[in-house]
């Protein structure tokens, strides 16, 4: 996702999206009720995104693309999608078998992968989608629906994980940000949970960040963040510890019997993430191509993500019995998987400044070219990686 601005310059909601974000306040403000007046940030957020029918992800605001609140990569450019499909091809050249992506959003990247691995003859079994949202499942099917027979036909949705594991690519851009994740402050003495509690003025529910005392869990989890740091952060240090990490990728790493796990997001080794200096953490809220910190105002009508631990990804994924073949910065992958090229072989000048616009977008580091990281996970696959093969990152974790 891309966009930066501060607070006060977020253009005001409609009446029916007020409407909308009240009747998401009340829900939230009910659980927060039965349990006693506080709720952890991790579910909190979970409700934000995905209480059902009244979500973020789970109603029907445009959400990606230009028209909406972010812009991710495969929304950039088909470029992105194109070096994700080289790479697959050469997966499945090696494996066979089918490509998995996990939240989807617009369909936009599995359009284009399924296009390009027509134009490479390189076409999967099939193109299963596990999309959370109902709402974003319901805008895939319409526009995957304009594809080629041969393409559309392989393509499957699914409403849970494959019970058998499957050969060939798992793909997941942008997903593991927008899982719920967990805030701590530190003390001198002792850690602190982030939390909400309930504030009514003239009949409008709000939410307000309060704290309570770590339990053991967030302690433990904690401490063993310390153990990879140089030095404690500092007194006041507020950040993220996002635990579903651990159990999602258990999850899939169960779901690949040989093959790939391709993960991209914005995100970090550690020791950069928890870095003293970046004291209030990665929590970013996305509404209307403008970034902020505030994830209490708009409850509902804005995105709300953490940037990814990718060390804590690498642990879990070792747990799980995977191999960390790769990680790189997107830059480095979609160079090593021929971003160049694709720009150099457009037709015609105009066509190929135009692309070259898209590839900067990509690439550039004051872009998505840094921030952007993406992880090779693989069992039992021993070909040559070309995202990978330009630059290795894994020493960082
Ligand atoms: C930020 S959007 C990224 C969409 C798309 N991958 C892209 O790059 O444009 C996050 C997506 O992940 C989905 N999602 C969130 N948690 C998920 C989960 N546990 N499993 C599958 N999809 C999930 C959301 O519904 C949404 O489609």
């Amino acid at each position: 996702m891309t966009a930066s601005a501060p607070r006060s310059i977020l253009p005001p909601p409609a009446a029916q999206e007020r409407e909308h974000s009240e009747r998401l306040a009340a829900l939230i403000g009910a659980e927060l009720g039965a349990a006693g007046g506080w709720l952890s940030f991790e579910r909190f957020m979970e409700l934000a995104l995905y209480a059902p029918g009244l979500g973020y992800y789970s109603a029907g605001s445009v959400k990606l693309g230009t028209g909406g609140d972010f812009v991710t990569a495969p929304e950039v450019s088909d470029l992105f999608s194109r070096c994700i499909a080289r790479q697959c091809a050469a997966v499945l050249a090696s494996t066979g078998g089918e490509i998995l992506e996990l939240g989807a959003g617009t369909g936009s990247m599995a359009g284009a992968v399924l296009s390009e691995l027509a134009v490479l003859g390189a076409l999967p079994q099939r193109y299963a989608i596990l999309e959370v949202s109902a709402d974003l499942a319901q805008r895939q099917r319409e526009r995957l629906a304009r594809l080629p027979a041969a393409l559309r036909e392989r393509l499957v949705w699914l409403d849970r994980l494959p019970a058998s594991p499957l050969r060939g690519v798992v793909l997941a851009n942008e997903v593991t940000d927008a899982l719920p994740c967990r805030r701590f402050r530190r003390y001198a003495e002792g850690l602190g949970e982030l939390g909400v509690v309930a504030h009514e003025t003239d009949g409008m529910l709000s939410f307000i960040e309060a704290e309570r005392v770590a339990d053991a869990s967030l302690v433990r989890a904690y401490r063993e963040i310390l153990t990879d740091l140089p030095e404690p952060p500092p007194a006041g240090y507020t950040s993220e510890i996002c635990l579903r990490v651990d159990a999602w990728i258990a999850s899939l790493a169960a779901c690949l019997d040989r093959g790939v796990l391709l993960l991209c997001d914005y995100g970090l080794p550690r020791r950069h993430y928890y870095h003293p200096q970046r004291s209030a953490g990665t929590l970013r809220c996305h509404y209307r191509q403008l970034a902020h910190d505030d994830p209490y105002i708009n409850v509902g009508l804005q995105d709300i993500t953490a940037w990814v631990d990718f060390t804590r990804v690498a642990n879990a994924a070792h747990a799980a019995g995977l191999e960390l073949r790769g990680f790189a910065t997107q830059a480095a992958f979609l160079l090593g998987c021929g971003i160049e090229e694709m720009v150099l072989q457009a037709a015609g000048s105009v066509e190929q400044a135009r692309r070259a616009g898209e590839a900067r977008r990509l690439i550039m580091p004051e872009e998505m070219g840094e921030a952007f990281k993406v992880m090779g996970l693989t069992r039992g696959l021993d070909i040559p990686l070309a995202g990978f093969a330009l630059q290795d990152l894994r020493h960082l974790l």
